[in-house]
């Protein structure tokens, strides 16, 4: 039994099971960004241990209690694979990909989301705080109120809240925002998702939506003041410089230059593979400039890192044949012996691999479709202690709301993205210093430290406001 003060809910608890049956801890966004906070506070941590059928007992890692749910073989196919990844994602990345609508998968969310609530009801103490995270746990804060209404719950929405005209195709849309509106406070990446949301409660449910919270009717005749509000999550920025002034991944960083044949300009990406990420428009202007001379593969390389993710989603692996056709074809067409115009990484690297990677990169390209904010823009422009280098960022991506001195593109418009590219090689160093310094002052200043404090603060303000 824990009897925690905080207790984070999340699709994933922060480890990975090793090969030696021990834990590490996992790379990715959502972990890396509650960490510190966690290790803190000292709180429990309730998640999946990422295996199916997986009984693991509560045990201590980090200075974070955690507590394993187990999911069996067909609650994976049905709650996380199905509902979380192929109806809600989608939907919510305004259905770049046709979102699937099943009731199975459904109920599995449902039945899923209900034994998460319960898992943080047993290990919350009293009065205690409880963040939930994410599109997948979304029905968790009313299910968690009605069981323990002393609790003070936090909710945060990781991923886009999208525009009412797609979110009303969503079957079980009445379910999904009661099911958010249990929480005290439900924090969005932008200023827009929040809008998009109280717009979905207006609409559906015909609730006054204020800037001070939602009003919630309450069965007694109350009202219970919800509130939704951006709250743009950031990285651990000093992390990030630290490693990039460290000898051994500066050395490893030349070295990776000098392995790409010490090519002028290196150009990099780095994403989940994921249909949300515009990884094929990217490479299509790529291989455009390269196709029509504008760059030359001697001059010129691309280095792509597509992390594995959800594979056996039907719709990734699509995405994977479709991505690794493109680089086969584009190579094929134009690389030397000696020399490549895409080096494809479909692999996850530590965090030291991927700052020798920031720190070898002239420009960086986050050419997201829709993405609820995009930390690895954050990480590259942390990573560049020396004020050089280029980002490239999608208007799409919710960190463009405060990476206003990147180079902003639509990745639709592959004419402008490619213009964009030249524009980002051809940068004069000056330029290049103006802007990364006023990126690097908003990341180090906003890091995941403000973003963490900002919520809780907030969270803690509601208590005792119901009336
Ligand atoms: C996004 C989501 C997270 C998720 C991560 C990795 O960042 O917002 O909730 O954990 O992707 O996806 P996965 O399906 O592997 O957990």
């Amino acid at each position: 039994m824990t009897e925690a003060g905080l207790v984070v809910v999340a699709n994933r608890l922060p480890v990975d099971a090793d090969a030696d049956g021990g834990w590490r801890r996992s790379p990715g966004g959502l972990v890396t960004a509650l960490e510190p906070v966690m290790q803190r506070a000292g709180g429990a941590w309730v998640g999946w241990p990422g295996t199916p059928d997986a009984e693991v007992e509560p045990f201590d890692f980090d200075g974070t209690r955690l507590i394993p749910v187990a999911l069996s073989a067909e609650d994976v196919e049905l709650y996380y694979e199905g509902f979380s990844n192929d109806t809600i994602w989608p939907l919510y990345h305004d259905v770049i990909a046709a979102p699937r609508y099943r009731r199975p998968w459904w109920e599995a969310y449902l039945r899923v989301n209900q034994r998460f609530a319960d898992a943080a009801a047993e290990a919350a103490a009293e009065g205690a705080t409880v963040w939930v995270q994410d599109y997948q746990l979304q029905l968790v804060p009313a299910m968690l109120r009605a069981a323990r209404p002393d609790l003070t719950i936090g909710y945060f929405h990781h991923i886009p809240f999208p525009a009412y005209g797609l979110y009303s195709q969503l079957p079980w849309r009445r379910q999904v925002i009661e099911g958010l509106l249990g929480a005290d406070v439900i924090g969005f990446q932008r200023v827009a998702d929040a809008g998009n949301f109280a717009r979905a409660v207006r609409r559906l449910f015909h609730y006054e939506t204020k800037a001070s919270g939602i009003r919630v009717p309450q069965p007694d005749g109350s009202v219970r003041l919800a509130l939704a509000k951006a709250f743009p999550i950031s990285i651990d920025a000093e992390a990030y410089i630290e490693l990039a002034g460290r000898e051994d991944i500066l050395a490893r960083s030349r070295e990776i230059r000098a392995s790409l044949g010490d090519p002028a300009h290196v150009l990099l990406g780095v994403d989940r593979l994921d249909y949300t990420k515009g990884i094929g428009h990217r490479l299509k202007a790529f291989g455009e400039l390269l196709a029509e001379g504008r760059l030359s593969v001697q001059d010129a390389t691309l280095v792509q890192v597509a992390s594995p993710s959800r594979e056996r989603v039907e719709t990734y692996a699509h995405l994977r044949d479709e991505i690794e056709l493109t680089v086969g074809r584009i190579n094929g067409d134009v690389d030397t012996v000696g020399h490549t115009a895409i080096r494809y990484l479909h692999q996850a690297f530590p965090r030291e691999e991927m700052v020798a990677l920031y720190l070898a990169a002239d420009v960086m390209l986050v050419t997201a479709l829709r993405d609820g904010m995009n930390l690895v823009a954050k990480e590259y422009v942390a990573s560049r202690t020396d004020n050089h280098g280029v980002l490239v960022l999608s208007e799409f991506a919710g960190a463009h709301d405060e990476l206003g001195r990147a180079l902003t593109v639509n990745p639709h418009d592959i004419e402008g993205l490619k213009d964009t590219i030249m524009r980002a090689i051809e940068m004069p160093p000056a330029e290049q210093r103006r802007r990364m310094r006023a990126l690097r002052r908003r990341v180090r200043e906003h890091d995941v430290e403000a973003w963490s404090r900002d919520f809780l603060d907030a969270l803690a303000a509601t208590r005792g406001e119901s009336r």
